[in-house]
């Protein structure tokens, strides 16, 4: 079941809308056309009782002034690109700085703050949204004119997938990603959640996050999820890399081809489970270090420092700028294609 209706309008009187989709499970998840933003997505826990598991807002207004990119889509480049400057063909590019000096998540009005076209569908599996926009040649400083297209398809195993794809009329660069914010509790912090994710290495990052451009591995390190561990065990561990990020910031470099496991994260306390499998290299785990408990979410909920998790795939940050990381070039007559896939269930 799909239903729709108004969120409120933007500064230049579009208006914004809502879309609901309710899978036959009981799963029930809320989009905006603005940022294609999962502004919630509820799920049962172990006893049947539903809560919603992401961070967000009740109005538009404070998706506008104050969002750090809850449920987001984050264009045209996840995550980081050291000083805002790349080169394609000896062409140099130059982007929004607007991040301790360096350029994040596609810059001022990124995918997270544009209007998409949105088709919804339903099928016997389920039900979903088509997402739609077109990126104009030069927009935030990106070349080419980018047609991008993201699938969020709500399957009644309680699987919400989500496809990636984008064609451009010249070569350019693409890491798209999904910015929800989990707390499986439906409250208070992330820290008695364990996490798991299949990798035997993360990239450390400089004093600005931005990769140093060597692979570590996380054996005898805070950064070993490689078994399920508590977020709260050593994220303060005395360590220079989780003292600059601060916590949690990293990108880890999943094992496997194709579309893999990449993540398990499990609430203890409700019971409820998340599983991430991926077609991306990497995953940004983030640990909610900069909630900050300013901004007020839903029905009042105050998001204080690590209220909320982000588990963000994609290819590594600074790839433009570092030869050794797997390509995010798109070349004209390619398409990008990427593949994420958040699976919800409960254990006893
Ligand atoms: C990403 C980054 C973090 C932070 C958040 C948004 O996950 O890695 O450093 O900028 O987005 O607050």
């Amino acid at each position: 079941m799909i239903s729709d209706g108004s969120f409120g309008f933007m500064p230049d009187s579009t208006e914004v809308k809502y879309f609901v989709l309710a899978n036959s499970s009981g799963m029930e998840m809320t989009v905006l056309n603005f940022g294609g933003i999962i502004t919630s997505l509820k799920t049962p826990d172990r006893d049947g009782k539903m809560a919603d598991i992401v961070l967000g807002f009740d109005n538009l207004q404070d998706y506008l002034d104050q969002s750090p990119y809850f449920g987001a889509i984050i264009g045209r480049y996840g995550n980081r690109i050291a000083k805002g400057k790349f080169t394609l063909d000896s062409t140099n590019y130059s982007l929004a700085v607007n991040n301790i000096g360096n350029h994040l998540h596609g810059g001022l009005i990124g995918f997270d703050k544009v209007i998409w076209d949105v088709t919804p569908f339903d099928s016997e599996k389920g039900v979903g949204l088509k997402l739609s926009y077109l990126s104009k040649d030069m927009e935030e400083g990106y070349p080419g004119n980018l047609n991008v297209s993201i699938i969020y398809f709500l399957n009644n195993e309680n699987e919400l997938e989500i496809d990636y794809s984008a064609i451009t009329d010249k070569k350019t660069v693409i890491n798209l990603t999904q910015h929800s914010y989990f707390n499986l509790r439906g409250d208070g912090d992330v820290l008695d959640h364990e996490l798991q994710i299949n990798a035997n290495k993360y990239l450390p990052v400089d004093s600005t996050l931005i990769p140093t451009g060597q692979l570590a591995e996380v054996v005898g390190t805070p950064f070993d999820f490689k078994t399920p561990k508590k977020i709260g065990r050593d994220i303060d561990a005395d360590h220079p890399q989780i003292r600059t990020g601060g916590g949690f910031d990293h990108c880890w470099i999943l094992e496997g081809q194709g579309l893999k496991f990449a993540a398990t994260a499990y609430d203890t306390h409700s019971g409820r489970v998340m599983d991430v499998h991926t077609t991306e290299p990497g995953i940004q785990f983030y640990s909610g270090n900069f909630l900050d408990g300013q901004a007020i979410g839903k029905g009042n909920s105050v998001y204080s420092k690590r209220t909320g998790l982000c588990l963000e795939t994609q290819h590594y940050p600074d790839s433009p700028n570092q030869d050794s990381f797997p390509s995010t070039v798109l070349n004209v007559g390619e398409e990008y294609r990427s593949k994420t896939v958040f699976k919800f269930s409960v254990r006893q």
